[in-house]
């Protein structure tokens, strides 16, 4: 089978037939996220930081362990188009270290686009990536690496000149060359609004159904974690609370010599081997 390309979902998009998509933060999700038929693509979301790493925030994880979790997500994807996000700290300080680092990443192999929070701000630099055959996802609305200047993780644009600067930086990044646009966290009139302006495909996150796509955290989908998620999560497991009883099962099996069981789970030897050992 040969892994989509961004053709595959311009195809999605042109026939505005929904797009959805996941994160990955390991191996593991992401042969889950490889395997799933209905996933058309996979997101290296920096969100890894928090839900495998256990960082406070997606500002604390270093370059290179970025890179470490990029590779093992990789090793199990083979089907899907992979986004991978550029982390803090990757992409800000010139145009050199941006394109070194966007380097390194789709270095890995098989990723297909990065991911840049920012508007305006970013569109050269993003033109520049996009100029030396670097596929950039643009990433506006509520952007997590910035929720100190935000004032936390707060929904944007709620107001008529919020809204209004989200849309610019929208056209700025697809002017800029931007493949695909992440919203974040956007009232669903405006998400709606920018989707039917522009001529990339959008994919929301807290956003309503008005987007070309849906993206969701791997971790929040399935309820990975003990901790609370937004409102716009919907959770279709309760992996963390079913995986402390499944462990709480074993415990109970092992107290109580119900595992293992010799014939089942342990191995055989001939009762003539084991009078000649004896
Ligand atoms: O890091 C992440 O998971 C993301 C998505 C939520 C858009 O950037
Ligand atoms: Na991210």
């Amino acid at each position: 089978h040969r892994q989509s390309t961004l053709t595959d979902i311009y195809k999605l998009y042109n026939a505005k037939s929904p797009i959805s998509v996941i994160t990955a933060h390991d191996f593991i999700s992401g042969a889950i996220a490889d395997d799933s038929e209905k996933v058309d693509m996979i997101l290296i979301g920096d969100s890894l930081s928090m839900t495998a790493k256990g960082y406070r925030s997606t500002l604390e994880i270093p370059f290179e362990e970025y890179i470490y979790a990029c590779k093992s997500v990789m090793r199990g994807v083979n089907n899907k188009f992979v986004i991978a996000d550029m982390p803090f700290g990757s992409v800000e300080s010139s145009d050199e270290k941006c394109i070194e680092s966007a380097v390194k990443i789709m270095s890995i192999g098989k990723i297909g686009s990065v991911k840049i929070e920012g508007g305006k701000e970013m569109a050269p630099r993003i033109k520049r990536l996009n100029e030396l055959g670097i596929p950039v996802t643009g990433h506006i609305g509520l952007q997590p690496q910035k929720f100190n200047s935000f004032g936390g993780y707060k929904a944007q644009g709620k107001q008529a000149c919020g809204a209004q600067k989200i849309y610019q930086d929208a056209l700025a990044l697809q002017e800029a060359g931007c493949r695909m646009i992440v919203l974040e966290c956007v009232p669903h009139k405006i998400s709606k609004y920018i989707t039917e302006h522009l001529e990339v495909p959008t994919i929301g996150i807290g956003c309503g159904n008005g987007t070309s796509g849906q993206v969701l955290v791997f971790a929040d989908l399935l309820g990975m974690l003990d901790a609370k998620t937004g409102k716009f999560v919907k959770k279709y497991m309760n992996f963390h609370n079913d995986a402390v009883a499944a462990l709480n099962s074993y415990g109970t099996d092992v107290k109580s010599n119900r595992f293992p069981e010799n014939a089942q789970n342990g191995f055989h030897i001939s009762e003539d081997e084991y009078s000649e050992f004896l």
